[in-house]
């Protein structure tokens, strides 16, 4: 089942309910060393944020944190996925543990999200994650098995999509789980997508890991078997923070391609 898919790094920042235009001036750097890592970095500020990001740093790639699951319509509130793209964002967060908890968003919600935010030409980063209860329930597999099933659409193209894998208790809370728990869930996300979407595209589907990544773990965790990305919360805040994992990335990117090698899956 070994295949040669190439699965570039990417590391994403969240910048949740941040507050504050002053937030952008931390782009410059962070843009920095995006471009001389030659990795991909994606911004996700807060809508009325992302206008003055592209204005500051127009080759930062933005992203959004939610979109409608509709291009247009009477839906007073939403964010139409067409016009962020006409914006110029090009990947937008979905079914972050903040609104699947916080809004009782739904697995068919967010697949319906995602096959607009494609539609329009955006790539949705798909998020999954289990609680603390479930953990130690022991159900963390069969929990990720359903999101990734519920919240993929059946026609989505590996290239259209990343899937970041959050556990919810990981989230801000300074706590990871160990590299090989992340390595195991990564594993069986990455069997699930082989059966769901096929051999080729589940192998080429990036998956991403996000919680309480900081400067000190950020090697560590982009270098465990199967992790492709980084989601960042917190930590992307600041450039001193972001920058030092975006490093931590690019040298775990080249690394990888310099052996050669497909890190197991
Ligand atoms: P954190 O957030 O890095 O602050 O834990 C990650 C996220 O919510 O995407």
């Amino acid at each position: 089942m070994n295949t040669k898919t190439t699965r570039p790094k990417i590391v994403i920042g969240n910048w949740k309910m941040c507050r504050s235009h002053e937030r952008v001036g931390e782009l410059d750097a962070i843009a920095a060393a995006a471009r001389n890592y030659r990795l991909e970095v994606v911004i996700c500020p807060p809508f009325p944020l992302i206008p003055a990001a592209l204005r500051h740093v127009p080759a930062i790639m933005a992203g959004g944190q939610d979109c409608h699951h509709e291009l247009e319509g009477p839906y007073t509130g939403s964010t139409s996925p067409a016009l962020l793209r006409e914006m110029g964002v090009t990947h937008v967060i979905l079914g972050h543990s903040e609104r699947r908890t916080a809004l009782a968003e739904t697995n068919a919600m967010i697949c319906a999200k995602a096959a607009a935010a494609i539609r329009a030409g955006m790539i949705a980063i798909i998020c999954v994650g289990e609680s603390a209860a479930e953990r130690a329930a022991g159900a963390t597999e069969d929990v990720i098995t359903d999101q990734i099933k519920g919240s993929i659409p059946a026609s989505a193209r590996p290239e259209e999509m990343l899937i970041a894998y959050e556990p919810i208790w990981a989230i801000g809370s300074g706590a990871t789980p160990t590299l090989a728990e992340i390595a195991d869930v990564h594993g069986s996300i990455r069997d699930t997508l082989r059966r769901t979407l096929g051999v080729a595209s589940g192998e080429a589907t990036r998956l991403l890991y996000g919680g309480s990544v900081n400067p000190e773990n950020a090697g560590r965790l982009i270098g465990t078997p199967g992790v492709d990305g980084l989601l960042v919360g917190t930590s992307s805040l600041s450039a001193r923070d972001f920058v030092p994992i975006i490093e931590a990335a690019a040298h775990t990117g080249q690394a990888a391609k310099g052996i050669g090698a497909e890190a197991a899956a």
